[in-house]
């Protein structure tokens, strides 16, 4: 795939159309965490599960200050159409405005721009969709954390919430989220923190297991 983002690297302050106007996307994003996130197509099966999901959680992304933007290779009257379906799939108004934007890239600059392209997944005149990809940006406008799933699966957007937690909690603290964590369950000490600091790092205490090799790495402490 050309272009991409990785880790560690700024947003491009791109200019786009989206479904509410003009925007950079910088000044979308503001101070905030952010969330962008491509789909295939508009009026496709999947992609219209997971706007509505994305709709439903909303306020869940705007409590832990994420702003939320869509994108696809379609445009901002096809956007907007659409998001009549997806209300309808909600079981809401069909003139609900989405809780979100969605950016119209109908001429795949910002696709290419951004490494979202699946080449085997083609429209009716062979050019290449939009994969769904998720890419989380932090207050500094870094990328975080992607995610790159193929158009015929679609992905979990309460998976998507957890990691937002973990990325917010883990910005702050040095501690990391061990598998299947979620907010409020206990998570683990760094492995580049002495035992010393981490008694002192640590107040709700730190509980060390012991392992065959000796090693005291496996450390839990509550969420601080
Ligand atoms: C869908 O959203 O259902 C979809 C879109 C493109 C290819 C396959 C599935």
């Amino acid at each position: 795939m050309p272009g991409g983002l990785l880790l560690g690297d700024e947003a491009p302050n791109f200019e786009a159309d989206t479904t509410v106007g003009r925007i950079r996307f910088h000044d979308f994003l503001g101070d905030s965490w952010g969330i962008l996130f491509s789909h295939p197509r508009d009026f496709t099966p999947v992609c219209t599960t997971e706007l509505g999901r994305a709709a439903k959680l909303a306020p869940e992304f705007a409590k832990r200050n994420v702003k939320m933007i869509a994108l696809s290779v379609d445009s901002v009257q096809d956007h907007l159409a659409w998001s009549k379906d997806i209300n309808a799939y909600n079981g809401d108004e069909p003139t609900e405005k989405l809780p979100y934007p969605i950016i119209d890239d109908h001429k795949r600059d910002l696709a290419i721009k951004l490494g979202m392209l699946d080449p085997d997944e083609q429209d009716g005149q062979g050019m290449p969709l939009t994969a769904r990809v998720v890419f989380i940006f932090g207050p500094d406008k870094k990328l975080k954390l992607s995610i790159l799933y193929p158009a015929t699966t679609g992905r979990n957007f309460d998976e998507i919430l957890r990691v937002v937690d973990s990325l917010q909690l883990t910005a702050y603290k040095k501690v990391a989220t061990p598998v299947d964590w979620k907010h409020g369950d206990s998570v683990m000490v760094v492995p580049t923190i002495s035992e010393e600091e981490a008694k002192k790092l640590f107040p709700k205490g730190v509980f060390t297991k012991e392992l065959p090799s000796g090693k005291k790495y496996l450390r839990y402490t509550p969420q601080p």
